[in-house]
């Protein structure tokens, strides 16, 4: 489908002057013109619950938002990557992490080969792995059993597996503990194996690449590790597991291939928690557990794929991002789960967002003339609430929230849970209504001090509220940003598959590591500010 420069698309030109009536409209009046609007700007879908009706939106923005996305082509786009085309275009890859969580007799082809088999052949060999981990079976190489298990990788081949660990803790092996190592800074390998007994660890290394830095260097560190303390060449092969594209790689490391689980070019690194990435995820909660959040996931693209715009969450979702992202010139997205085992889950939506849509040129190279991926950030509810709320409530800054919450806790204490869920609902109401002077006054608040105690409100926000925190429902929460986070790249006509942008800070690294080693001091040839601090570093580290 052709589709139109951004600034271009007739529905992007009425939310421009949409956004002019808007942009003084309260939420108080909203909810006071519309006794029903509480209920009806809801969405359901596969167990999850949208309430997006604290949005600074009427019938009339949804539907010129819902124009703007037919008007981007985000239903052929949707296809397009469900065909397995190669929407990745600056990479020439396709982007079918859909694959990963298809059933079993699914067909979804890459260059006219169905990957369903391939990602099932996997998955049926990271199964009785996992199991024999486990259950004791698989031994160390002294034949003790193993006990802890180090993935060792960064970025999309950590951040999901150290999510979705934490997660999913509550139905992890207790008997067992996971670690994740991905800085190149050796403080994290130390603290990771601190009173560890190498002969009952393992180590995943995950690497799509093996070629990753930091990863290679604390796979190296990992390995002198387990040999001084092993002291038996022949130990590595009990020890270690690798996980990645790059078979010759990993050969080369010294892991046998038959010990590699494998994964596909046409999964990018922040979209592969659910592939063999999530190894240490399946030792942790077991294959049936894993599989579940695969069908959690899945659930969820089926929903993407088919559901009308109007009634499909990730869309609703995307939609508002950009809403508030171009229009209101807001620049951040805090998500606040109410849901501890989610600590890390902001993290984790940080690579996946702003990665993907932290881009500045369209898919044909030109440089966008609009806002493109908004920072995401956030911590835990009701944590939080004391510390960075504060601005959220009485800042000057527009800050939409996705507030996440669960109907059942995994751990019931006392009211704990009543607590935590009032709260949410709590933080969510106060962002939209605030208090107004007439109120804080009739609190009997002097007038001076009025100023200081009212709240604006008409801060926006998403509900989103789920049953339980089962495996199934992190493979839907997970999914629903990812097709958020497409759908928003759609509308940006910008390729959210690829990160160029990590590469130039890489390149210049390894040209200044060498610049530490040289007994005597060598040419210095950048700005002279990095000059000078190499300089300082040398002196500072004794070899200057
Ligand atoms: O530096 C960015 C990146 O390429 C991410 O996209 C990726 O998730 C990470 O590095 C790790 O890459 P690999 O899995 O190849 O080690």
């Amino acid at each position: 489908m052709n589709v139109a420069p951004l600034r271009k698309r007739p529905a992007w030109a009425a939310l421009e002057q949409h956004h002019k009536k808007m942009r003084d409209v309260h939420l108080r009046q909203l909810f006071a013109d519309d006794a029903g609007r509480g209920e009806k700007m809801t969405a359901e879908a596969a167990g999850i619950y949208l309430d997006y009706s604290k949005n600074r939106i009427t019938d009339e923005t949804l539907g010129l938002l819902l124009q703007l996305a037919e008007q981007s082509g985000l239903r052929a786009h949707i296809d397009a990557m469900f065909r397995g085309d190669k929407i990745n275009v600056s990479e020439k890859r396709a982007v079918l992490h859909v694959a990963l969580r298809a059933p079993k007799g699914a067909t979804i082809l890459h260059d006219g080969k169905n990957v369903v088999p391939d990602v099932h052949a996997v998955l049926d060999k990271m199964a009785p792995f996992a199991e024999r981990v486990r259950n004791g079976e698989w031994k160390g190489h002294t034949g003790k059993r193993i006990r802890n298990v180090i993935n060792i990788g960064i970025g999309g081949s950590d951040l999901g597996p150290v999510m979705a660990y934490e997660a999913l803790r509550h139905y992890s092996e207790r008997t067992m503990t996971f670690r994740f190592v991905s800085n190149v800074d050796g403080t994290d390998f130390a603290e990771a194996v601190h009173g560890a007994d190498p002969a009952e660890t393992l180590f995943i290394v995950s690497s799509k690449t093996f070629t990753t830095l930091e990863t290679m260097t604390n796979a190296h560190t990992a390995r002198d590790w387990l040999l001084a303390g092993l002291k038996d060449q022949a130990a590595t092969a009990k020890h270690f597991v690798a996980v990645s594209t790059n078979a010759a790689e990993v050969a080369k490391f010294g892991i046998d291939t038959t010990n590699m689980f494998g994964f596909w070019d046409w999964v990018g690194g922040r979209y592969s928690m659910d592939s063999a990435i999530g190894l240490s995820t399946m030792i942790a909660i077991g294959p049936a557990n894993f599989r579940a959040m695969l069908d959690g996931f899945h659930e969820m693209d089926e929903h993407f794929r088919s559901a009308p715009f109007e009634r499909n969450l990730p869309a609703l979702m995307g939609l508002l991002a950009v809403w508030y992202n171009d229009f209101f010139g807001a620049q951040t997205v805090g998500v606040m789960p109410y849901e501890q085992y989610l600590k890390r889950f902001p993290a984790y939506l940080q690579q996946l967002t702003m990665e993907s849509n932290g881009k500045h040129v369209t898919l044909d190279g030109v440089h966008v003339d609009y806002n493109t991926g908004p920072i995401y950030w956030g911590e835990p509810g009701t944590n939080g609430q004391h510390s960075f709320y504060q601005l959220i409530h009485q800042g000057t800054r527009l800050i939409p929230c996705d507030f996440i919450a669960f109907a059942h806790t995994l751990n019931p204490l006392g009211r704990h849970h009543d607590m935590l869920l009032a709260n949410v609902f709590a933080q969510a109401e106060a962002l939209a209504f605030g208090k107004t002077a007439e109120q804080v006054k009739a609190e009997g608040t002097p007038d001076w001090l009025v100023p200081h105690r009212l709240f604006e409100g008409n801060r926006p926000s998403n509900v989103i509220l789920l049953d339980k925190l089962t495996p199934a429902a992190l493979g839907k929460l997970v999914a629903l940003y990812e097709h958020s986070v497409f759908t928003q790249g759609t509308i940006w006509q910008i390729d959210s598959f690829d990160q160029w942008g990590v590469e130039l800070g890489k390149e210049l690294a390894q040209r200044i590591i060498p610049e530490f080693e040289d007994a005597k001091e060598p040419k210095l040839a950048h700005d002279s500010s990095t000059n000078a601090l190499i300089r300082r570093y040398r002196k500072m580290k004794g070899s200057g």
